[in-house]
């Protein structure tokens, strides 16, 4: 039996770590395990401009603990109004790694997202010519299109047509949640990656609504059935690379979870890597750990790998975990897989 794990330290490519008492909060517990984070742009108001994501960029910078070895890799929020020449400037200048797209009012803060789709046309041409990956968030918000339809419904009727439409333009399908994803990721050609999160490769949507509605388990794209998590698993766990690590971390307060309209987001910032070490394990893919969460994502990026090295082991006891982070504001449940876990970063 393995007892021990030393992979190239891992790279988060879909994080969301807000701001002021939350973002001072949850920003260690990225940092203690991973070298760089893709920053979702889903604040209030959202990072839309080149100086709006150098400003926040800095406001990261400031709350990190002293010694971080973490770079957090910026995202400009896509909206109909997205200036390509603001957008062209903020890549070559190297901060800006990516272009977030929401479609309008289909998850968490994203009302100023896309609605008409031609709005966006010359800012997309613009990050084909200059190879700035676009990344979704794949859902449609037609109210006729039943929730758990949503992603698969998404690549068909904007997807597709977007990457037909510009041709060149690199795509990473974020936090995909189906079989129908993960197949179409595998039809297309490099310039189409996708993240997986941790939380999706372990529960399906039993988990949020059997026995008592559970809203840490809630979170968009919400958790399909169970044939989808074996096959995220087993995208994950193939080696290929083409699929990558991107948490989705999503931290809300317990007041806003445990609400009558609450929030949406799994918060595993805290416990990922051993978390996915156990599902690796399980899975009889331990050696594929390191290319999902390490290799994978900086090859799609263009970005070197992380000299740094990250341990796992594996011990008789079960790993204790915090249950929850306090916030100046009030606690974050960490993200709970039900079962002990007995993986736990050296420190
Ligand atoms: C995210 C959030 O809270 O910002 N929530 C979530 O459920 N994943 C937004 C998102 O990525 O959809
Ligand atoms: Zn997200």
């Amino acid at each position: 039996m393995t007892q021990s794990l030393t992979i190239a330290r891992p790279d988060d490519w879909h994080l969301h770590l807000r701001d002021g008492a939350m973002l001072a909060a949850v920003l260690p517990e990225t940092a203690r395990d991973f070298g760089r984070a893709i920053i979702m742009p889903n604040l209030v108001p959202p990072v839309v401009t080149g100086a709006q994501a150098a400003a926040y960029r800095e406001r990261i910078l400031a709350a990190l603990p002293e010694g971080a070895d973490f770079a957090p890799l910026m995202t400009l929020y896509l909206t109909e109004d997205t200036d390509p020449d603001d957008v062209a400037a903020a890549h070559a200048s190297g901060l800006v790694k990516a272009v977030k797209l929401y479609p309008a009012g289909a998850t968490t803060n994203s009302a100023s997202g896309v609605s008409n789709f031609e709005n966006v046309r010359a800012v997309l041409e613009r990050m084909a010519e200059i190879g700035l990956p676009l990344c979704t968030h794949g859902e449609v918000t037609d109210h006729d299109i039943d929730i758990f339809d949503r992603e698969a419904v998404f690549i068909d009727r904007v997807l597709d047509p977007i990457r037909r439409a510009t041709p060149g333009l690199r795509v990473v399908m974020e936090h995909i949640t189906t079989a129908n994803a993960a197949d179409y990721v595998r039809s297309q050609d490099a310039n189409l990656g996708a993240t997986i999160t941790t939380h999706h490769l372990i529960i399906n949507r039993n988990h949020i609504l059997v026995g008592g509605i559970k809203p840490h388990y809630y979170c968009l794209p919400v958790a399909k059935r169970e044939e989808h998590r074996v096959a995220l698993r087993a995208a994950a766990t193939s080696g290929d690379a083409r699929f990558f690590l991107g948490t989705d971390s999503a931290p809300h307060l317990d007041g806003d979870k445990l609400a009558p309209c609450g929030c949406a987001g799994c918060f595993t910032a805290t416990n990922t890597m051993p978390l996915l070490a156990h599902v690796f394990e399980e899975d009889g893919a331990l050696d594929k750990l390191e290319g999902f969460a390490s290799l994978n994502g900086p090859a799609f990026y263009r970005l070197p790998v992380n000299a740094a090295k990250l341990t796992l082991q594996k011990s008789e006891a079960a790993t204790q975990f915090p249950e929850k982070i306090d916030t100046e504001n009030g606690p974050v449940t960490v993200f709970d897989p039900g079962y002990p876990i007995h993986w736990s970063v050296a420190r």
